[in-house]
């Protein structure tokens, strides 16, 4: 409780059986700081590599966060705007998105996400492949940045370059969260098991996203297939408050 006073500025009743017992009031000069909420509010989908499923994974875990957050926002920060552009297909087509997407303002995306979390919405960043710096800068303000991998030999091998820009970020932020999500998981792909093990040896999310045709189809409509992103929300949430 005493965590929650000083995260918030706010003064906080405890009670029993309904009657005020005391006030936990913030020590002087204690104000809203940037704690680590239980419930994250800016979540990044991040990887150097191109293709790995950051936009797939971004917009369904935005549309499994929508079942339960009133407003959910994904951040476009890639310049090929999939994102976007997913989100004007299904306009053009009248289907409503459980979240709204927009475009990131490249140059002052740390502020914009900021902003929109203090606003109250959940944020999801999509960022492009291959820029180091909209990567920095997105997990900087992010509560927690998910890495997706494919379960080849190639791409746990490629994942070395993000995880060492990544593992400086967490030397540098007190704060910092990051853990790998396997995508396009196969069961009955021995490589799919293989690289799985590989990855125990990172910091990574227990929930695998299957390999399923439902994704490959779901551009421009609202993601329905939302069993694992649950999963991996609740995941993330679980993490988080261990960590209070
Ligand atoms: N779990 C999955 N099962 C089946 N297909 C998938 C899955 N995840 C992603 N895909 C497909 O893989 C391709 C790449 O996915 P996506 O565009 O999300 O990757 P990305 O990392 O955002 O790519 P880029 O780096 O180019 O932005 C897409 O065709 C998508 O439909
Ligand atoms: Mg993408």
């Amino acid at each position: 409780m005493i965590r929650r006073v000083e995260a918030t500025g706010e003064p906080l009743v405890v009670t029993r059986h309904g009657t005020a017992l005391a006030t936990i009031v913030p020590a002087e000069g204690a104000g809203p700081q940037k704690a680590l909420p239980a419930t994250p509010h800016i979540i990044a989908l991040a990887s150097l590599k191109g293709g790995v499923g950051k936009t797939t994974l971004a917009m369904h875990l935005a549309a499994a966060i929508a079942q339960e957050q009133e407003r959910v926002v994904v951040l476009d920060a890639d310049e090929e705007v999939s994102a976007l552009r997913w989100q004007q297909h299904a306009q053009a087509e009248r289907v409503a998105l459980p979240f709204e997407v927009m475009a990131a303002d490249r140059n002052t995306l740390m502020r914009q996400a900021r902003r929109l979390a203090q606003e109250g919405c959940t944020v999801v960043i999509d960022t492009p492949p291959n820029n180091r710096e909209i990567l920095k800068s997105a997990a900087t303000v992010a509560d927690v940045v998910l890495v997706p991998v494919l379960p080849t030999g190639l791409d746990v091998d490629r994942l070395a370059t993000t995880l060492e820009l990544l593992t400086d970020l967490e030397a540098a932020l007190p704060s910092f969260n990051y853990a790998i999500v396997l995508n396009r998981f196969d069961a009955r792909k021995g490589m799919a098991h293989e690289a799985n093990q590989a990855l125990n040896a990172h910091p990574r999310l227990e929930t695998v996203v299957k390999s399923l045709s439902a994704y490959e189809k779901v551009f421009g409509r609202a993601p329905v297939e939302l069993g694992q992103f649950r999963e991996i929300w609740a995941e993330i949430r679980a993490a988080l408050e261990d960590e209070q």
